[in-house]
């Protein structure tokens, strides 16, 4: 079934600010190099989400995926009974990309385009699975609390996230050395420009919590068990799961 709605902020079709799509496009180009080669584990992750899914819903359910970019990821939803899904996004080209991806699908999608903590606080309708992959550490803390206590009240039955990881004991400085020392090597496909463009992103906006911390979260939120499901091969990312 192919129903694919995207909810715009400004329905009249605003014309799009061509150095903010360049901007995107760059960032995107860069990002995309890294999920292409799964060098943050994509392909991993989604196998799992598949399955856990599966073994936890056998009737269909919606699911909500708050940052969800070009969503190319869910194409390991179509194995699930997923009856619904609802991604969140504030790109629109990624949007644009997600719907692409998500065409063929056969189960029905919705995409808005917009800030994904409004999107949480005002959702009208419980999603039973709620889904976040790369975005929740960007928050400060508390604000991660918040957005975690949103996503409990508005999620049915489970939420998982994949989200960068800091070692048990280390600092944000730690966290950044690390990443430099394994990542700069590694991430051959990368040119020198883009690789810049990834630690600057990594050393400004990137706030990951410990192993510990990620499960606190989730308690303090108010879901009665947390568990971690997996750690890359890297260290740096780990996926956990929250149920009511
Ligand atoms: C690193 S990408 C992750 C995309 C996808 N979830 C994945 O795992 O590949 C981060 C995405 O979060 C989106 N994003 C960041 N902050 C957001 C917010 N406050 N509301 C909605 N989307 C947001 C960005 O536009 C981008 O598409």
């Amino acid at each position: 079934m192919v129903n694919i709605l995207i909810h715009q902020f400004q329905p009249d079709g605003a014309v799009v600010d061509a150095s903010a799509l360049e901007q995107f496009q760059r960032q995107w180009a860069t990002y995309q190099k890294l999920v292409d080669s799964d060098e943050l584990s994509h392909a991993a992750v989604g196998a799992l989400l598949r399955d856990t899914l599966n073994r936890s819903f056998d009737r269909p359910f919606a699911f909500l995926d708050i940052a969800c970019g070009d969503a190319s990821q869910m194409r390991a939803l179509s194995g699930t009974k997923v009856r619904h899904y609802h991604g969140v996004d504030l790109s629109e080209p990624a949007l644009e990309l997600a719907a692409n991806n998500l065409k063929d699908m056969p189960f029905e999608v919705e995409l808005d385009h917009g800030d994904f903590v409004e999107a949480v606080t005002r959702r009208p309708e419980p999603a039973d699975v709620a889904w976040c992959s790369l975005s929740i550490h960007h928050f400060a803390t508390d604000e991660k609390l918040r957005l975690m206590r949103a996503l409990h009240a508005s999620t049915g039955s489970l939420l998982m996230i994949y989200e960068p990881t800091r070692q048990d004991g280390e600092t944000r400085e730690g966290y950044l050395q690390r990443f430099r020392r394994v990542n700069q090597p590694r991430w051959t496909m990368l040119t020198p420009e883009e690789w810049a463009q990834i630690d600057h992103h990594v050393t400004t906006c990137d706030l990951p919590e410990t192993q510990a911390a990620w499960l606190d979260l989730g308690r303090q939120a108010g879901f009665s068990k947390a568990r971690e499901l997996f750690q890359d091969p890297t260290g740096f990312y780990r996926m956990f799961r929250y149920d009511r």
